[in-house]
Formats: structure tokens, sequence, C-alpha cells
């Protein structure tokens, strides 16, 4: 391969936008290319369309220093790169299972369709097991032979938030490859990743795997991810009745390596734009090939995921001393502040959010709710309009009832209780994400409910 391959991102989304920015960084000359007009004019603007931490300073340096650029034209895109990554979204499909594949197939073969030289396809995208072969079958109808062009698969490991670091720093790369060509060219697309390392007296770990596994190592991860929150979440369910201390129990068992403390934390559940979707679309797909069986327990860790909201509901309705009917609690009249909207914290992205689910649930059972969140709201009024939305954390709060910490912003761990306790008309918390002190709300007069905790 060549010594620096010139690089495109096909899809300026959250992910294509970010690899795009983060390998001009490294020094790669980088074209991200998308369909959306007004996107492409952002970015080529230097405007990010979306909340990460670092990102905005590093996509204009890049465009002054000449080594990252957008475009809207397929035929820009297929003369300027080696290496094509694509980076379109796979949303979930209308049945609410697997994942819709139509920006995939629009991306590939419209790039195919434009190739005059020999490149590599690679897909980045999280996908069902079995797209790499499928791309490499519509490469094979849009793109002479005697070109040569290759489809190889690297999957991303992002978390929204930390993603430049993510991208820069990964813990791992990942390559999906049949031939030696094409192992040669993703291993110089990387090089800049490696070099960092080390730079900084690191390494990243390269696995180098072949289709199926590549695929399935960005699912496989993301479903062990979903699965140790539901697993706390379940003990968290089993110390309601019991009488324990989640919290304590996850500190305790996160103490042996082999568990590990990090995503163990029980609370109102995980949600966000991957983790809820990737593990249905992986049933889905583990049913198409029959071995439906081996993952049913995701069934499981979804409902576990799903009861943690209902049981926010229920501790409302305990707390307020409402009594409930065969259509769940009535909450009619009781003013509820909800803070949150927000999937976690440092993120303006509300997508799968447990905390306007939950929201949502206290509408229905009649509440007075008043949301608000420090980045979120704009999202949050799009996608929720019926809800009602305070400027401030004090608005949201004054003459509540019951206030329902629902993601764990520093704003709200950090709120001082005795001054809220002064603005509400009950002194009655949930926190949905046991991210306060009980000790210091209690003293300040608050009835304090955690998730899993007595
Ligand atoms: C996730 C994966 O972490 C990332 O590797 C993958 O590429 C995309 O999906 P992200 O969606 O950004 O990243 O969110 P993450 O930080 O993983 O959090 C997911 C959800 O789980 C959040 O709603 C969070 O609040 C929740 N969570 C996380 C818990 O409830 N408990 C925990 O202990 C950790």
């Amino acid at each position: 391969g060549a010594a620096r391959p010139r690089l495109t991102f096909l899809g300026t989304g959250y992910l294509g936008a970010t690899y795009a920015i983060c390998y001009a960084e490294l020094g790669y000359e980088v074209l991200g290319f998308d369909v959306d007009e007004a996107k492409i004019a952002g970015l080529a603007a230097g405007v990010v369309p979306f909340h990460e931490p670092g990102l905005d300073e590093l996509l204009r340096r890049n465009i002054a220093a000449g080594r990252l650029r957008f475009s809207t034209d397929y035929q820009e895109a297929a003369e300027f790169g080696d290496v094509h990554f694509i980076c379109v979204g796979t949303p979930q499909r209308g049945d609410g299972m697997g994942a819709d594949l139509t920006y995939v197939e629009t991306a590939v073969v419209n790039l195919a369709q434009h190739l005059s030289r020999k490149a590599l396809i690679v897909g980045k995208s999280t996908v069902p097991v079995g797209t790499a072969e499928w791309i490499e079958q519509l490469v094979g109808k849009h793109v002479a032979p005697e070109l040569g062009v290759e489809v190889a698969w690297s999957p991303e490991f992002l978390q929204e938030g930390f993603a430049v670091e993510d991208v820069l720093r990964p813990n791992r790369i990942v390559v999906g490859v049949k031939s030696d060509w094409a192992n040669g060219l993703l291993y110089s697309a990387h090089k800049g990743v490696f070099d960092l390392a080390a730079t900084e007296d690191r390494e990243v770990p390269l696995v180098i795997t072949d289709f199926a596994t590549a695929e399935l190592v960005k699912v496989a991860a993301n479903a062990f991810l979903a699965t140790k929150i539901s697993f706390i979440n379940a003990m968290a369910e089993v110390c309601e009745v019991a009488g324990g201390d989640v919290t304590q129990l996850s500190r305790a068992i996160g103490y042996d390596p082999r568990i590990g403390n990090r995503f163990l934390q029980a609370g109102v559940g995980f949600g966000g734009g991957c983790l809820p979707k990737d593990i249905r679309a992986f049933q889905a797909r583990a049913q198409e090939l029959g071995a439906g069986e081996a993952l049913r327990f995701l069934h499981e860790v979804d409902l576990i995921n799903l009861r943690r909201r209902t049981r926010v509901l229920n501790l409302a309705a305990d707390l307020l001393g409402r009594r409930s009917g065969p259509a769940g609690p009535d909450l009619s009249g009781a003013r509820i502040a909800v803070l949150g909207a927000t999937f976690k914290p440092n993120s303006d992205d509300i997508r799968d959010a447990p905390s306007l689910a939950v929201a949502g649930l206290l509408l229905k059972a009649g509440a007075d709710v008043r949301v608000y969140d420090p980045e979120g709201m704009d999202n949050a009024k799009k996608a929720s309009p019926d809800l009602t939305y305070e400027p401030t954390l004090n608005d949201a709060v004054r003459d509540a009832d019951l206030v329902c910490v629902l993601t764990e912003w520093a704003d709200f761990r950090n709120a001082d209780p005795v001054a809220l306790g002064d603005l509400v008309a009950g002194k009655k918390v949930i926190d949905g994400r046991n991210c306060l002190d009980p000790a210091l709300w209690t003293q300040a007069g608050w009835t304090y409910r955690g998730m899993g905790r007595p």
C-alpha cells in the first residue's frame, strides 16, 4: 500500500465526521463525503453539527492546514481516495429489530460506479454480520473486475463524549481482510494511530480477522456492555426486595479484575443511539442465521433495562402516596421535576434516553412534568414536544412535589439540597442514577430513593 494513502469517509454523521477530522489530525489527506449539502457546507465552514468536546478546534485546524476537505460529489470522492471508509447510518428497520442497509447500499453503489482505479472500500458502520460479503458482491456488480477494487471491514468503538480520544488513541484496531494487499493498505491507513502511540510509549493492539469476525466484534462488544449494565440492574432489582445496596455490591464485585468496576453502575438503564438498537439488530440477525437461541438472553437484557423505567414510575407513585389502578399509578395533580433529558451526561444526544422515556411515563400517569437538561433541551423539545421544559434547574424544581434525577450531569450531582429544598413543595427525590449523596440529601430534610438501595 501507499506510504500515506488518501482517505475518504462516506457519511459525515457522528461517526464519519469524527473519523475524517481525527485522521486529518493524524496527518492524512482526508475527504469527507455526504449527500447532505447543508451538512457538508457546515463542515467545510468549520462547524461540527453535533456536540463532541475538542472536535470543532481540530476541524478548523485541519481545514486550515489543507489536509481536510468536504464534498457532495461521488466522482470527487472516487478520484480522491485510496481507501474509502463507509460510515453511513444503519438505522433500526421499521419492524424495530433488524438494521436498515439502504444507506450503505446507496453509498457503495454510487462510489463503485465512479471508481476508475484500484481502491479499498472499508466498512465501518455497525451492520449485521454478512454485510461485508454482500458489499463485495455489490462492488463486483458495479466495478470492472480488472480494476481490482477490494473490500475490508474495520469496526469502530466510539463513545460519545470521548470520541476524539477513542479515535486517536483507540484500545485496539480490528481489521477484517481477505488479501495481503488489503491488509497492507489498511495498516498504512492506520499507521498514524500506531505512530502516535509509539511516541507516547503505548501500543495499540491490531487484530486481523476474516470479515465475519470483524463485523461480529462490534456487536459482541456492545452486547457485552449492555449485558453488564443489565446484570447490575438485575442485582438492583434483587437488592430492592432483599434490602441490599447495589452500589456497595457493585463496588465489591468490581474489585475482582475479572469482573471490573466499569459499566457496573445501576440506575435507570442504558439508552443512546447504539446499545439498545444494536442488541435488537444482533438478535434479529442471529435468528436469521438459525442461532436465535444463543442470543435469547439479550431479550432479557433489553427487558431488564426497560423495567428500570417503570421502576421509577412506581417509586414516584409510592413516594407520593398514590394508588395503582389497572392502568398503572395515577399521578394526576402531582408536579414532578425531571432533571436530565440526554441519554448520558456531557452529550446533547436524546436518542432512546431513559430520562425522556420516564418523563413520558410520568406524564401519561397524569403528572405535571417539568424537564430541564443543560445541553439536551433543543433535541428533547423536537423529540418529545408534549413535555413541558423549564429554562433552568431552579425553574424545573420550583413547587415540585417530587424531583427525579435521571441523567448524572455534574450540575445535578453538585446541586445544593438545602437551597433546592427552599424551592420545592415537597422534599422528595428519586436518584435514578445513584449519583447523589444520600446522607447529604437526608440531612437537608429530603426523602431520598435511589435505584437498588434501601
Ligand atoms: C456505546 C459504547 O460504549 C461504544 O463503545 C459504542 O461504540 C457505541 O455505544 P455510547 O452510546 O456513546 O457508546 O454510550 P455509553 O457511554 O456506552 O453509555 C451507554 C448507556 O449506558 C448510557 O445511557 C449510560 O447512562 C448507560 N450506562 C453506562 C449505565 O447505565 N451504567 C453504566 O455503568 C454505564
